[in-house]
């Protein structure tokens, strides 16, 4: 794609908010405080699967400084969450999990609401509790939730009992094409449960006004916030007003209401402002982490290495209630297919109850996991097969035109291509180039989340442009990419521009800062308002030029027709003496992917929108004494679709390739007994600015039909393929292979120790 230089897209600007992030002034939802504040604190069970026998508020109620103190009996008794209704606001009879809350307090310190909660008296009766998915399905095992049958969900979702959601793909006939296979290979993996490790932990200030009530929150979707709280508060929309003021990372942990709406129960029992903010033990114990998944897949493949056939089953452990699991579970099913055609598809997920924290939407939901199965079993049958598993990978894969496994057309498919990329930077001719030392190499595909966006885009009499999105600016530098595609449209510098902040009262709806969304949908949103701009601002100069509108262009915050010209600021200040200003709602909406309906089953998001391909290439050695892995580089070919600012897309490649690699490698909320045992960042191993090798980006630009400029998302790609990558260089550094996250040094050591894994046909 040609770029004359002087435009913003495609160039390394500084991002709109580089000065104040660095300095220290920008605002973060936690900054914000009232006068007359109390704070809040939650009093959560210490048990996993209870029935409440007795709750005794009366103490921390008398308690000088406690100002509000409320029970399941003084909240409404409605259900919440996002997919399906079961998650109570405080537990009342039942409790599910060691952290769900069963009554909050207000004080006027933070101190003072701590002590408050140890002076609550609570008596639990035991009941029999599940935490791994293979108890809860198994046939004599415990009903966690026996009204299930009560709760409202999505009709999309099929529910049973402890399943709370179950999804299918298929196509063909597998059990034919496995009969037909020269060799069928069948793997087990299994993954942990990860923190989405933002920096700035989940708060909430609530504030009322009569019945109206105003939050001030970190969340990623504050439209969702305001009509879960709706729902919950029993208000209308209207009522209530959500902003967020700032937002400290989110990578999808901060989807779903976190403490809003606590903060607005206490402060309309006080009738003064409370603030809630999570601790890091209450983040590692009771957020919404990452499934923890158990997948079985099946690949019946021909002599050459064509997969013939596949079936692949998904269980994830959804927690305690639903949260986002029935999605993740789903998503999983594109993940498992891969970028591969497959002729012959059987693909389940299921999403069950454990009595465990109820998890979230975690970057890339399901793909890390999923690509974990997929990409390290290719590598197995590679292995199995005499294949080099780039080979392997090159015989399968999708190409333009090729359907996907929903029967979806694939266009701009580029896999291939970041393939080659990937294994050419990494030397891939020289796989194991000593002993210990090995490459891996995975890919994937990932959507681009549709949605609606709105965005008002207002020019001020100096030439000033205001961009006024509900889309929150989740650290990614997203809204920078938007206003430079608004800055090109309407001639202007990108330093013209000013964001404002996502507020539900005043901000244009938009879907949210999630799923790779945010510069494609709200990128598309500014093209159409600046369409609309254009339009008043050739209307007025046609007057002020008296010239036909026909021979008029923007230019250079100019509007030109011939030699003769009138600066936008004009225009603006034109506009407010007699129009009331220059402003324009610039509104898109993703249209839906055609699929084929035979071939999937309760599935929220059965077709993707706009897909990215990418591939990962890791070169590392192994400690033979100690099982230790050293990664000497790290390679990432993946397609944005066209790079609207290199700078920041190189920064989601590295920063998405360090949680990956916190998956693969390191981090994992270990529970015993339903109890969150490393509950605090020492335990609970992130990787750290010494632990993350250099990444080297290599951005592929094959052009998008359906977004701005060609763009695809970029945010959550990253992390997907680090863990199949890591592991597929292990086995080719040691002949080991681990199929269960994190691949930690201990447990390298004790396969080594067991020997080379056979790959061979189940
Ligand atoms: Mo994401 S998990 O859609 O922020």
């Amino acid at each position: 794609m040609t770029m004359t230089t002087d435009r913003a897209a495609g160039r390394r600007i500084p991002r709109l908010d580089a000065v104040a992030k660095v300095t220290g002034t920008a605002p973060y939802a936690s900054d914000f405080v009232l006068a007359g504040m109390l704070h809040g604190k939650l009093f959560r069970s210490r048990v996993p699967h209870a029935r409440i026998v007795r709750l005794d508020v009366s103490a921390a109620a008398r308690l000088p400084g406690v100002r509000a103190v409320l029970t399941a009996d003084d909240v409404p008794a409605v259900r919440y969450g996002p997919v399906v209704q079961d998650a109570p606001i405080l537990a009342k009879d039942r409790v599910h999990f060691i952290g769900q809350p069963i009554a909050l307090v207000a004080a006027t310190s933070p101190e003072i609401a701590e002590r408050a909660l140890e002076l609550i008296e609570v008596e639990f009766e035991d009941l029999p509790a599940v935490f791994d998915v293979e108890a809860a399905l198994a046939p004599d095992a415990p009903c966690l939730h026996p009204d299930w049958r009560s709760f409202t969900a999505s009709p999309v979702i099929d529910r049973d009992g402890n399943v709370a959601a179950r999804a299918r793909i298929r196509n063909g006939d597998v059990e034919q094409a496995f009969r037909d296979s020269h060799r069928v290979y069948e793997h087990r993996f299994t993954t942990q449960v990860v923190h989405a490790g933002y920096t700035e932990s989940r708060v909430a200030v609530a504030k009322w006004d009569g019945d109206a009530v105003t939050v001030w929150s970190n969340t990623q979707l504050p439209f969702e916030v305001q009509s879960t709280l709706s729902g919950l508060l029993q208000l209308p929309v209207s009522n209530i007003r959500v902003i967020v003021p700032g937002i400290g990372g989110g990578f999808g942990g901060k989807l779903r209401i976190g403490v809003d709406h606590y903060a607005a129960l206490l402060a309309r029992k006080a009738g003064r402002p409370v603030r809630i903010m999570t601790t890091t033990e209450e983040e590692l114990t009771a957020a919404h982490p990452r499934q923890p998944a158990i997948i079985t897949v099946r690949s019946g493949v021909a002599a050459d290495g064509r997969i013939l056939a596949r079936q692949g089953r998904v269980v994830v452990d959804t927690g305690a209630f639903a949260g986002s699991g029935p999605g993740v579970a789903a998503i999983a099913l594109q993940i498992l297919a891969g970028p591969y055609n497959v002729p012959n598809l059987l693909l389940e997920s299921f999403a069950v109850y454990t009595n465990k924290v109820p998890t979230g939407s975690f970057r890339a939901p399901s793909g890390p996991m999923g690509n974990f199965a997929i990409e390290h079993h290719m590598d197995l049958i590679a292995d199995g097969l005499g294949i080099d598993p780039l080979e392997l990978r090159l015989r399968n894969i999708v190409r333009e035109g090729d359907l996907g496994p929903s029967g979806e057309r694939l266009t701009s498919v580029s896999v291939e291509e970041c393939l080659l990329k990937a294994a050419d930077a990494i030397g891939w001719d020289r796989r194991r180039p000593e002993a210990n030392r090995g490459k891996g190499i995975a890919c994937g595909w990932w959507m681009t989340t549709g949605g609606s966006a709105g965005v008002y885009v207002k020019i001020a009499p100096d030439g000033g442009v205001s961009l006024v999105s509900g889309a929150v600016e989740l650290g990614t530098a997203a809204m920078t990419g938007a206003a430079q595609i608004l800055a090109d449209e309407l001639s202007v510098d990108v330093t013209d521009i000013r964001l404002g902040a996502a507020d539900t009262q005043v901000s244009p709806y938009d879907y949210g800062a999630q799923g790779s969304r945010t510069t494609f949908a709200v990128g598309n949103a500014c093209r159409a308002a600046a369409a609309e701009l254009r339009r008043q601002l050739f209307e007025l100069a046609a007057k002020e030029l008296n010239a036909p509108v026909d021979s008029l262009e923007l230019r250079s915050k100019c509007v030109f027709s011939g030699n003769r010209s009138i600066p936008i600021a004009e225009l603006a200040r034109i506009s407010q003496l007699s129009g009331g200003g220059l402003i324009a709602h610039g509104t898109t909406n993703a249209p839906p992917t055609p699929y084929d309906r035979s071939r999937v089953e309760n599935h929220p998001l059965p077709a993707w929108n706009t897909p990215s391909y990418h591939a990962h290439a890791v070169d590392l050695s192994v400690d033979p004494g100690t099982g230790e892995i050293a990664i000497h580089r790290y390679v990432v070919a993946q397609d944005v679709g066209f790079a609207i600012n290199p700078t920041y897309i190189e920064g989601q490649i590295e920063g998405g390739v360090a949680q990956g690699l916190g998956q693969a490698m390191s981090e994992e909320i270990v529970f015993e007994g339903g109890r969150v045992l490393n509950a605090n960042l020492t335990d609970y191993k992130m990787p750290t600015s010494l632990d993350v090798p250099n990444v080297e980006s290599i951005l592929v630009e094959r052009a998008s039909e359906a977004g701005p400029l060609g763009i695809k998302g970029v945010g959550e790609p990253p992390c997907i393929e680090p863990p199949a990558a890591i592991a597929n260089a292990v086995a080719a550094a040691t002949g080991v292979s681990l199929r269960s996250l994190p691949i930690t040094a201990e447990k390298v050591l004790m396969a080594l120790r067991q020997g080379p894994s056979p790959s061979g046909p189940a």
